[in-house]
């Protein structure tokens, strides 16, 4: 592991906490911030805890202007005994670095990093809401920082982590999503970056996203790049169907954002002998499935979206409700236990909980 001393300089002054019924998704953040350097030759070095605040950064970055930058999102929960809790923290680290592999940002030593991350859970562990349903929100993210025009990977980086206490992602709370079905734009191809969590596929997904909420939908459904015919993954969580009494997810085609809640459901669902199956799936099955009455369910999953019942999908112009626009008994049972194992009410069979 990186032998670095971690240097830490405490906030002399400590916000205002927001009450839990003010809380939304990622509008607050913490009185501490982690940021670590890159300079080529040195590798990373210098990290430090310091008081949260703006950062200084020259107008030319490669930031500004390419979009080299990666991000990561997972959360900290406390438990009624008071323990703080994260949920397969390594994963987002690995993961963090498949992302740098893509976007060619040196990697990160993924021990050091999770150190540095409980260390500012730890200071900052005061910040962890502790009503149902809330959590602290943990962004750890890389940014390209070389001020040069020259389209070429960036020769020095910050990474950085903040914090924000949040509730639900959505302002439907629990309650079930209205999805529309995207048949024009899209979010990536195979062999483009939507296996990586970078800013780009985010910022290519606005402009579906803001029609789909003029028309009064929550997210977009994107469908594959290619033919527009298999679906992909939600903007901010992955999706699950249930027909016929198995559970189906798009497959991680070299397109879709390798979930840890999607993986972790899977897992659970394999536990609880559920079938499930990873596969392509097109978005004409679907709708025969809800023609024949087969379609049970749908959910999203996602760190920020936890598990997300889906109530309507709309694709071209064709509506449909699911289980009567209400949340489904597994969607419910996958949230209670996958929440559950979080916030320390139910077991942990599968070691996913690291303490803090
Ligand atoms: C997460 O679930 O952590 C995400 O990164 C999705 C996000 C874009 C809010």
């Amino acid at each position: 592991m990186l032998d670095q001393t971690i240097k830490v300089e405490l906030s002399t002054t400590k916000k205002q906490k927001p009450n839990a019924d003010q809380l939304q998704f990622g509008k607050i953040f913490t009185d501490h911030m982690f940021i670590m350097d890159y300079t080529e030759g040195k590798g990373w070095h210098d990290p430090r805890i310091v008081p949260y605040q703006p950062i200084t950064l020259d107008p030319s970055s490669v930031v500004f202007h390419y979009g080299q930058t990666v991000f990561e999102g997972l959360k900290a929960y406390v438990t009624k005994e008071g323990k703080v809790q994260l949920f397969r923290p390594e994963k987002n680290m690995e993961r963090l670095n498949q992302s740098n592999d893509r976007m060619v940002i040196p990697k990160i030593d993924e021990q050091f990093a999770l150190k540095a991350l409980k260390q500012l859970v730890s200071i900052d562990k005061d910040w962890i809401p502790t009503a149902e349903g809330t959590s602290l929100y943990i962004r750890p993210f890389i940014i390209a920082t070389q001020p040069f025009l020259g389209v070429a990977p960036s020769s020095q980086y910050k990474f950085m982590i903040i914090m924000s206490p949040v509730g639900a992602y959505y302002k439907e709370g629990l309650n079930p999503v209205k999805i529309l079905v995207e048949n024009e734009y899209v979010r990536t191809v195979k062999g483009g970056t939507g296996t990586a969590k970078t800013g780009g596929n985010y910022a290519a997904s606005l402009k579906a996203q803001e029609i789909s909420s003029q028309k009064g939908y929550s997210q977009v459904l994107w469908l594959d790049g290619i033919e527009h015919k298999y679906v992909e993954e939600v903007g901010s969580m992955n999706i699950f169907f249930k027909i016929d009494g198995k559970v189906v997810t798009p497959e991680l085609s070299g397109s879709i954002l390798p979930g840890i809640t999607r993986d972790s459901i899977i897992q659970l669902l394999k536990y609880w002998n559920i079938p499930v199956e990873e596969r392509k799936i097109s978005i004409e099955e679907i709708y025969e499935a809800y023609d024949k009455g087969l379609l049970e369910e749908a959910f999203g999953t996602g760190t920020a979206a936890v598990i997300s019942p889906v109530g309507e999908l709309l694709w071209k112009d064709r509506k449909i409700v699911l289980n009567n626009g209400e949340t489904g008994p597994l969607s419910k049972k996958l949230y209670d236990t996958l929440t559950g194992i979080q916030y320390g009410t139910v077991e942990d069979p599968f070691g996913w909980i690291v303490t803090v």
